[in-house]
């Protein structure tokens, strides 16, 4: 028997009760505690059984999606998101808009808070940007990636996809591999694993790991990927960041090609029950060879995309609609 699209939405209300997210804004996966994030998952499980319905559980709530770098997945499933429940999106990007003649992103970001939405969604260039705008303007900000730093909605959904497969994460071997020093999806993954209980291991060249890492994130470091691979569960390929400057720390493409990319058989040394993840954009046979990249049984890379909209909904509604009817406080310039 088919759930109904009412079912959907009385399912929803009724495991959230009249609980909130512990913040206004999410910055950072460090903003959740354990118990938003086992909302945000639960709350997710349904909006991906219901993907096919709309919902109004988002209804009178406006959102902005202000883009002011590149995106496919993030921009069109945070803006899928916000319309399946039923909120109002509208979408800003950095080409068409007035940051293109010289207002500052705090400027752009008051002005589209005078337009009084409940949800403005970030992504800059500027490592802190949604943080240093959440602090002046009473909208929510969700960071959807600002530079180098965090992408905390990408992490929640990797969590999603490897809770989907194993379970649990909690004392499973997960290896990253790639530049973690410019990712942000590593900033915020590496952040959630470690308060998820996995073991975190990193597989990158020695110039790619980020200052007082290790101690940061508690990884163990790997110069070598094949030994970085043996046991592991999940196997997480980044990409190589050109546009951040990355070849200047690398000899060649093909060089990290050759000693980092995931090829069959360095993915065949991972655990035989292992998954193989990537946030995407994929540079086909440079972090992933081609073969593994979207149809390989262990690729997990469209789950991630079909989840981002699933855990999208959960961050929105959560934030979107307060039970407590309680409102943000911010500091005025
Ligand atoms: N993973 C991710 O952030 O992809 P997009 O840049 O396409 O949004």
């Amino acid at each position: 028997m088919s759930i109904q699209r009412w079912d959907f939405q009385e399912q929803a209300r009724e495991l959230r009760g009249q609980r909130d997210l512990s913040t206004f804004d999410l910055v950072s996966i460090d903003d959740l505690s354990p118990e938003d994030i086992e909302i945000i998952l639960d709350l997710a499980k349904i909006f991906k059984e219901s993907k096919a319905e709309k919902l109004s559980l988002l209804k009178g709530i406006s959102i902005i999606n202000a883009f002011y770098e590149n995106s496919t997945r993030t921009r069109s499933s945070f803006e899928f998101a916000g319309k399946h429940l039923g909120a109002d999106t509208i979408n800003i990007s950095g080409a068409g808009s007035s940051v293109k003649k010289g207002e500052t992103l705090l400027d752009t970001t008051e002005t589209l808070a005078a337009l009084q939405p409940q949800i403005i969604v970030i992504r800059s260039e500027f490592s802190g940007m949604p943080e240093f705008l959440a602090r002046h303007v009473s909208a929510s900000i969700v960071n959807a990636g600002d530079g180098w730093h965090e992408h905390p909605s990408q992490a929640l959904l990797d969590l999603k996809t490897i809770n989907d497969h194993h379970g649990s994460v909690k004392g499973k071997v997960v290896t990253i591999v790639g530049d973690v020093l410019h990712s942000r999806v590593f900033g915020s993954l590496a952040r959630l694993l470690k308060k998820q209980g996995a073991i975190l291991r990193v597989a990158c060249p020695e110039t790619f790991i980020p200052e007082k890492g290790v101690e940061v994130f508690g990884f163990e470091y790997f110069s070598d990927v094949e030994k970085a691979l043996q046991g592991a569960e999940v196997v997480y390929a980044l990409r190589v960041q050109e546009e951040r400057g990355s070849k200047g720390y690398i000899p060649s493409m093909r060089e990290y090609s050759k000693t980092f990319g995931i090829s069959a058989k360095r993915l065949a040394m991972a655990h035989p029950n292992s998954i193989l993840m990537h946030p995407g954009p994929v540079m086909r046979d440079t972090d992933v060879h081609s073969a593994l990249v979207a149809i390989h049984d262990q690729s997990k890379i469209l789950d991630q995309v079909e989840n981002g909209m699933a855990v999208r909904a959960a961050i929105l509604w959560m934030i979107g609609e307060r039970k407590d009817g309680s409102v943000k406080a911010y500091k005025a310039l």
